[in-house]
């Protein structure tokens, strides 16, 4: 297993000691909970074609979703998670997985427009610096590719939002963030010629959210006089 994670951030270290923790027992909590939103996630990056880049794959619990002909890279900022992704591969005999390494989403090792598609399922709100990272993906995209998210975004208003903002604390400790507002990666497309071409809130009370980024600056980009 590659690890690329040769800068040593505060908020990183959180983030993976949190993680390190919950490896033992993730799959347990998140298995059956995750698995509509995750399947959801696979299905629109393979639209893209056969090249997905997992960013924060974790124990690779979505894996298992990718059709035979997908080429999957899985990276994450925790080993002992990516280990129980190694023992996912394995006892599957999955194929389709290309290589796992620890890497920061912020800085990720692969050429420009290396992937089809980039996947981040339930991570982009832990990145200190989601847009850093959003760049990050857009580097490694190929033109016209897609950037597709699943997330619990924050509430925007309303109780809430309220209570979202006072349990925010205790969530970062335990490697969540409850107050992430969809507006900030409307932002981040709207400044980088992407489209966000669909908004899927799902599963019980609407508690997660599909996000699909379309790279549409080739198109967007103005005609050489
Ligand atoms: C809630 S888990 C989700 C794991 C997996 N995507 C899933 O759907 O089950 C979040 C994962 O993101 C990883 N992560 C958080 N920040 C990261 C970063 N900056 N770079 C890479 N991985 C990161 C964590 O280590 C953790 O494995």
């Amino acid at each position: 297993m590659r690890d690329s994670t040769a800068v040593k951030d505060v908020s990183l270290t959180t983030i993976t000691k949190a993680y390190e923790k919950w490896a033992p027992f993730y799959d347990k909590v998140y298995h059956k909970m995750l698995q509509p939103s995750q399947l959801k996630a696979v299905r629109a990056a393979m639209e893209n074609g056969n090249r997905v880049l997992e960013v924060g794959v974790g124990s690779g619990l979505a894996l298992g979703y990718y059709p035979p002909e997908a080429e999957v890279t899985g990276i994450d900022l925790s080993k002992p998670m990516l280990h129980k992704a190694e023992e996912k591969i394995a006892a599957q005999g999955l194929k389709n997985i290309t290589g796992l390494a620890v890497m920061d989403a912020c800085r990720l090792g692969f050429r420009d427009g290396t992937f089809d598609a980039v996947a981040g399922m339930f991570m982009i709100t832990l990145v200190p610096d989601a847009e850093a990272a959003l760049d990050e993906f857009m580097r490694v995209l190929r033109p016209g590719g897609e950037i597709v998210l699943v997330n619990h975004i924050g509430a925007e208003k309303g109780p809430m939002a309220a209570f979202e903002t006072v349990v925010a604390p205790l969530a970062k400790k335990l490697g969540w963030r409850a107050n992430f507002p969809l507006q900030r990666l409307r932002d981040w497309a709207a400044s980088r010629g992407f489209e966000v071409h669909d908004v899927d809130p799902h599963g019980p009370i609407h508690y997660f959210t599909l996000i699909r980024l379309k790279d549409r600056r080739a198109e967007r980009a103005p005609l050489a006089a």
